[in-house]
């Protein structure tokens, strides 16, 4: 109750304070303000889900791998099939079978679904980089966005719109956005674009704005949450509707959460009536112990002390974990531990026996 009247009275005013939401990250944006963009939102649910990401081209050759998502899931989403280059890599060729797998399976089990993404710096095909004009560029963001929302529509709870747009290290370069195609072809409007598109297309799915490094303290990632809110501050401005934040929660076994600073953003936030969702959690540890009774430990306190930041003020949407199993996940590929001992990044290990920290999400998902 007493953080709530704090948020009548206007919630923390450091943002405001600093002036730092009204930084003019999206120049150009208000005038692609279209009347009536703002649609309704989906009624909040009354637990918070439990999720994964699952990836298609493994579903099929294990099937421990799917009664895992099945055991343990409310909502299970494609972990790559609806990124822009494996559904359209070339102008030609449209693949929709991976992601129709992930949704029917989804479905056809009681699971919920949603959707990522439509812009990422990682994903885009290369017959789109060789497109020519700005007009050309925009032309097929939107038409990509239409078509795929159009084929998913009333089967996706939401999409991530746009992932990682913001700069990796704004607070040293003093660039907001991050340089990609995209920014490069069509300047920050391609956010608004991409977010106008979806809401038309969808007018009922969840609109997520995806990031990383948004949790820990210092004031490399403080620089990042201020962009932020100053993204989504400028999208409203326009009248353009994004429901919700997704933090990517890739948590680093040697960074801190910085609950303080996550208590203020998701306030911030919630008085704009945005929502937080927590979209690709794991574990990145490098620094941890080899020992996995004490990597599994550590991991168990460093998921609980950022449940505590994330609940703080309102549950999130939902939590959902970027795959199931140590078995198969990015981090074994991307960062690896430099000492070779191997990774535990997620809920189950890879002989699918779930982690303490898995026990903690379920519990605390049940009592939100
Ligand atoms: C990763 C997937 O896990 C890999 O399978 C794929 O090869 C590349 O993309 N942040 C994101 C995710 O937003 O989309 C990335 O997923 C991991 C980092």
């Amino acid at each position: 109750m007493a953080a709530r009247r704090r948020n009548a009275d206007g919630g923390d005013p450091i943002y405001r304070r600093r002036n730092l939401t009204r930084r003019s990250v999206l120049a150009g944006a208000a005038a692609l303000a279209i009347p009536g963009s703002t649609g309704p939102s989906r009624a909040a649910r009354q637990t918070v889900p439990f999720g994964s990401a699952i990836q298609a081209e493994i579903m099929d050759a294990d099937a421990a791998y799917r009664q895992a998502f099945l055991d343990h899931c409310d909502l299970v989403m494609p972990m790559n099939a609806l990124k822009f280059d494996l559904l359209r890599p070339t102008r030609e060729t449209w693949n929709f079978e991976p992601a129709d797998k992930v949704v029917d399976f989804a479905l056809s089990h009681g699971k919920t679904t949603r959707g990522t993404c439509h812009v990422w710096w990682g994903a885009t095909p290369d017959w789109v980089t060789m497109l020519d004009s700005e007009a050309d560029v925009e032309r097929a963001l939107v038409e990509h966005i239409e078509q795929v929302c159009d084929r998913y529509r009333g089967r996706l709870v939401g999409w991530d719109v746009v992932n990682e747009v913001i700069a990796n290290d704004p607070f040293y370069d003093g660039q907001s956005l991050r340089d990609t195609f995209w920014l490069r072809k069509l300047g920050p409007r391609h956010i608004p674009i991409a977010f106008e598109a979806t809401a038309r297309a969808d007018p009922e799915a969840r609109l997520v704005i995806n990031e990383y490094d948004l949790e820990y303290r210092g004031p490399h990632f403080e620089e990042r949450r201020v962009i932020m809110l100053s993204i989504v501050r400028q999208l409203q401005d326009a009248n353009i509707r994004v429901d919700a934040v997704g933090l990517q929660a890739h948590l680093y076994m040697d960074r801190e959460i910085d609950a303080d600073a996550l208590l203020r953003f998701s306030r911030e936030l919630d008085a704009s009536g945005v929502k937080l969702i927590v979209t690709e959690l794991d574990i990145i540890d490098w620094q941890s112990p080899a020992d996995p009774e004490a990597q599994d430990a550590a991991a168990l306190e460093k998921v609980s002390t950022f449940l505590d930041a994330i609940f703080a003020w309102k549950p999130p949407e939902a939590v959902i974990t970027w795959g199931m199993t140590d078995r198969y996940s990015w981090i074994n590929d991307v960062m690896p531990r430099p000492d070779g001992n191997e990774s535990r990044p997620l809920p189950l290990d890879r002989s699918f026996r779930p982690k303490p920290w898995l026990d903690l999400i379920k519990r605390r998902l049940a009592s939100a």
